[in-house]
């Protein structure tokens, strides 16, 4: 086939690639932008080579005149989670989007390939706006911890060298690897809680703070500056020792000032 024809097939796969590794990113960055744990630790895209097209089509038996619709990995999203329940809470989340249509979901976590191999599969339709207008694609998204691609990339790379004549000592290896890959993911799944809770209280500071700050701001216009830069002093203070009971007491005691502040402003009206 001409590299004409070729670049004509596989634009949108790279187009659907580019947009997608941007909105998957995006996912993260409004997890990080709200002080929340995300779910996504890192996003990869890759266009499969023509090489690798050329292989999968002739070895099954795919026309090349084909391959637009029938080869379902041109376009592939990999998402690496930090815990095996994020995978979960990836998957929700693009159920609920309305730009990607799930097509075929594999679940290879719950039920590990002959290999050893475990990851979450979709494959996907994905709509692209071109010159022509909109193309819709197949896209595969695979979806794993850490621990899982660690295992998957050293296990693609043997099954490279090996070219399906892996040694059975080897896949024997593999595949008791892969079993403490599971037991590893499994040991972190109990660290993923404390994650969760020191997340939760360093929300509840960052709200008492920002309370703090809005408050004597609003002081500040209102009551005396001399008296208002004494608290802000104090909150200095305060904010320092980093104790949160020592920060809610602080911001009730400044509600109360600021609440006399406002019943003055109401009488001298
Ligand atoms: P393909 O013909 O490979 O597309 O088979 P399939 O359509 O049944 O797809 P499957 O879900 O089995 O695999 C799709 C992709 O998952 C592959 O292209 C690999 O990237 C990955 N994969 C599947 N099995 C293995 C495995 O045993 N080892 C590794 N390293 N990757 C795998
Ligand atoms: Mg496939």
């Amino acid at each position: 086939m001409e590299i004409q024809l070729w670049r004509e097939i596989l634009d949108p796969y790279r187009q659907a690639v580019d947009e997608l590794v941007v909105k998957f990113n995006h996912i993260k960055y409004e997890y990080q932008m709200e002080g929340l744990y995300s779910p996504i630790e890192q996003v990869n895209g890759r266009l499969k080579r023509i090489s690798s097209i050329l292989e999968k089509a002739q070895k099954k038996g795919i026309p090349l005149d084909e391959i637009d619709g029938k080869i379902d990995d041109i376009a592939g999203i990999r998402i690496i989670c930090q815990f095996v329940e994020d995978i979960k809470t990836v998957v929700e989340i693009i159920k609920k989007r309305s730009d990607i249509t799930i097509v075929e979901e594999k679940d290879y976590i719950s039920h590990a390939k002959k290999s050893g191999y475990r990851s979450y599969h979709l494959i996907v339709n994905y709509v692209v706006q071109t010159l022509e207008g909109p193309k819709e694609l197949g896209v595969e998204i695979q979806i794993r911890t850490l621990a899982m691609n660690f295992w998957a990339t050293i296990e693609h790379h043997l099954q490279y060298k090996y070219n399906e004549n892996m040694p059975d000592e080897i896949r024997q290896r593999l595949l008791s690897a892969a079993k403490a890959v599971g037991a590893l993911d499994n040991e972190m799944a109990s660290v993923r809680n404390e994650i969760m809770d020191a997340q939760i209280s360093n929300r509840q500071k960052n709200t008492v703070i920002i309370s703090i700050l809005n408050e004597i701001e609003n002081l500040y216009r209102s009551a005396n500056k001399r008296e208002v830069e004494k608290i802000q002093d104090e909150f200095f203070k305060i904010y320092k020792l980093d104790d949160m009971d020592m920060l809610l007491k602080f911001e009730k005691q400044l509600d109360i000032l600021a609440e006399n502040y406002r019943a003055q402003s109401i009488t001298d009206d």
